[in-house]
């Protein structure tokens, strides 16, 4: 069961007009929420970074946090699965083409659900291969925009090199993943660059940083030089939907002995359980 514009259906009956300046344009914004054992994985701060994306595009939010979060609760309990990947997509809605913004038209509003497919364990022991690209994307990149024909062209050289993500470099510095956010170890020091417009300010991301000022794990938010990338003794990526998985090789060479580390080992353990403590204590966000 889906939602688009104020109605329930199945996803083979939803229907977008031609003119939606989503489909014209890519004019709009989204979000993909994680949802452990039906309730939604950090909602108040996905809502608030839709905020930030809808401000970032000039456009006003259609719902209160309190309607998003009835509208996210139904279409999970209208969907099999404990375990669910909420996606939700808001565009600039029908209008004539025509770049400058439509007056009085009304945001398309749309919300699915997919099975949450966590990373397999095999994956987790062995770790992804990833390559390296210039990151040739705008300078809004913490905008989650729709149009993403940058990210897609970048994420599918990867899998052309028989790799996972591609991990992407701006002026000597490495900004993020095609669809992830990126740390390294180096020296025993856990590096990220900080949030600004040239990466999405990942919720797992935030999570992990939580994760390592709670712990003690030295770190250090900082820009992370192509050098720093290309000699770190372990490599993570971060999201919503992969959590957090070791890169073991880049550009076909290993990351430090090429296996998964001990930082990998030790933030994933972590990762895990905090998750189960806040799904536990937190009761329903609905
Ligand atoms: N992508 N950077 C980019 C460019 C992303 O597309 C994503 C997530 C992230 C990680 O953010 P978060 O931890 O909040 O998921 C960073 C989602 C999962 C997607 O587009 O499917």
């Amino acid at each position: 069961m889906i939602y688009l514009n104020g109605d329930f259906m199945p996803i083979e009956e939803a229907r977008v007009p031609v003119l939606d300046r989503g489909f014209i344009f890519g004019d709009g914004v989204y979000e993909v929420i994680p949802v452990y054992s039906r309730r939604p994985f950090r909602l108040a701060e996905h809502l608030r970074r839709l905020q930030h994306s809808l401000d970032g595009i000039r456009l006003a939010n259609p719902h209160s946090d309190e309607e998003w979060s009835a509208l996210l609760g139904r279409i999970v309990a209208g969907n099999a699965g404990e375990d669910q990947s909420l996606y939700l997509h808001v565009t600039r809605g029908v209008a004539r083409r025509d770049h400058a913004f439509p007056e009085d038209t009304a945001a398309t509003v749309f919300i699915m659900s997919n099975p949450l497919l966590v990373p397999p364990q095999e994956l987790l022991a062995t770790g992804i291969p990833a390559v390296t690209a210039a990151d040739n994307r705008w300078l809004r990149c913490d905008i989650k925009a729709i149009s993403l024909l940058p990210n897609v062209l970048l994420r599918q050289m990867a899998v052309d090199a028989g790799a996972r993500e591609t991990i992407l470099l701006r002026d000597g510095f490495m900004t993020e993943g095609a669809a992830s956010n990126i740390f390294v170890l180096k020296d025993g020091v856990l590096l990220t660059p900080p949030k600004n417009h040239l990466m999405l300010p990942g919720i797992t991301y935030d999570i992990v940083l939580e994760i390592a000022v709670a712990r003690g794990i030295r770190h250090e938010i900082r820009t992370v030089s192509e050098h720093e990338l290309r000699t770190a003794q372990e490599i993570l990526l971060t999201s919503s939907t992969k959590e957090i998985l070791p890169v073991t090789r880049l550009d076909g060479r290993p990351v430090g002995d090429g296996r998964p580390g001990a930082a990998f080992a030790l933030l994933h353990r972590l990762y895990q359980d905090y998750k189960e403590r806040v799904m536990r204590g937190n009761g329903s966000p609905f």
